[in-house]
């Protein structure tokens, strides 16, 4: 059994992790300052509340449990936020990992998951957007991940840490048993906000754009299941704990769906249209986000099972109409 400490384990992508890091027979442990997290999203292993900027309390979480390996997921997320309070992302999410890395060295622990985003590409050159295309993120918060991925791989280069970047496109979707699910807030991902306007407690869809150079004029980007995330990093821990020293991969499903799809396949879903109106461009949103994946088939053996459009949605309602009672 591999005891997990997971950073931000009652986030959403976290708890989906732990339920899948408990359902092969490991054990996770979940560090979280419940910012933004739920403590009711914490059900597979102890809860230790610290924060990551805070030596003792990881120290404390280190010594009790002992654990083999780290996957980190805790961060500030929103990239609004992130641009009208730029210190505080570097604080949380850039010194809170130098931090996390000083208490992992004290404690002899080398692997680490870390989660990365699509954000470091800012408006890539080519799409579907391979590991190697220019990182010129546009926003603080995809500088903030570029930061840690040059972090880790200056302290991997003297043996310190041996880490996995997974560059994740858009996490969605929920537990198929309708267990856990997204719940952000503020929300700001497409998918849960078109449910709930769908459902009538979300007021009206903001549709910013529709004279893309697309299929349909709207914004394309690439949906992942959070089950297929979780798949993922099982795989990169697997390769960290029997040896393996670095890698970096791209997380999505090699194509998107645009906008209006999306609203189409929660009107297909839900059977209700989510109402919307349409807004100019954003600045900052690149046309079309998509995943290459050849290498994280190779060296993960990643292979998206629950990323279809519909798939996404139907389980993301089924945890929703649960939350909202609707
Ligand atoms: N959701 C996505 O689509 C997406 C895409 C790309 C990358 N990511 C990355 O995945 C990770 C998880 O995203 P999420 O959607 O689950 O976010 P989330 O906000 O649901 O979870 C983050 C968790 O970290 C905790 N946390 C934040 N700061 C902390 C600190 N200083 N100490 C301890 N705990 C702290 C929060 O309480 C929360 O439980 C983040 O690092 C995010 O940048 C997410």
């Amino acid at each position: 059994m591999t005891t997990v400490l997971v950073t931000g384990g009652a986030g959403f992508v976290g708890a989906h992790i732990c339920k899948a890091l408990a359902a092969r027979g490991d054990r996770p442990v979940v560090f979280d300052n419940l910012s933004a997290g739920h403590e009711h999203a914490v059900r597979w292993g102890p809860l230790v509340r610290g924060d990551i900027r805070s030596a003792p309390d990881l120290d404390r979480a280190f010594a009790e449990h002992r654990p083999d390996a780290v996957i980190h997921f805790a961060a500030n997320i929103e990239v609004g936020e992130g641009q009208r309070l730029p210190l505080r992302f570097w604080d949380n999410n850039v010194a809170g990992v130098v931090s996390l890395l000083a208490a992992m060295e004290r404690a002899g622990v080398a692997p680490l998951v870390f989660s990365s985003t699509c954000a470091v590409y800012g408006e890539p050159d080519s799409v579907p957007i391979t590991e190697s295309e220019s990182l010129k993120p546009v926003s603080v918060y995809g500088r903030t991940k570029l930061a840690v991925e040059q972090l880790l791989a200056d302290v991997a280069s003297v043996g310190g840490v041996r880490y996995a970047a997974l560059r994740y496109f858009n996490a969605a979707g929920a537990s198929p048993d309708g267990e856990i699910g997204e719940e952000h807030d503020p929300e700001t991902h497409l998918i849960p906000n078109a449910l709930k306007a769908a459902a009538g407690i979300g007021g009206r869809m903001k549709l910013f754009g529709t004279d893309y150079d697309t299929r349909d004029g709207t914004c394309i980007r690439d949906y992942v299941h959070v089950m297929d995330l979780a798949d993922a990093h099982l795989a990169a821990l697997d390769l960290l704990l029997s040896g393996t020293r670095a890698l970096t991969a791209n997380l999505g499903t090699g194509h998107g769906a645009s906008v209006l799809e999306v609203l189409r396949a929660v009107e297909s879903v839900t059977g209700l249209a989510p109402p919307y109106d349409v807004h100019p461009r954003r600045d900052g949103d690149a046309p079309i986000l998509s995943a290459d994946l050849t290498h994280a088939r190779a060296v993960l053996g990643f292979e998206p099972k629950r990323s279809d459009i519909e798939t996404i949605i139907t389980d993301a309602w089924r945890f929703h109409k649960r939350a909202w009672g609707v």
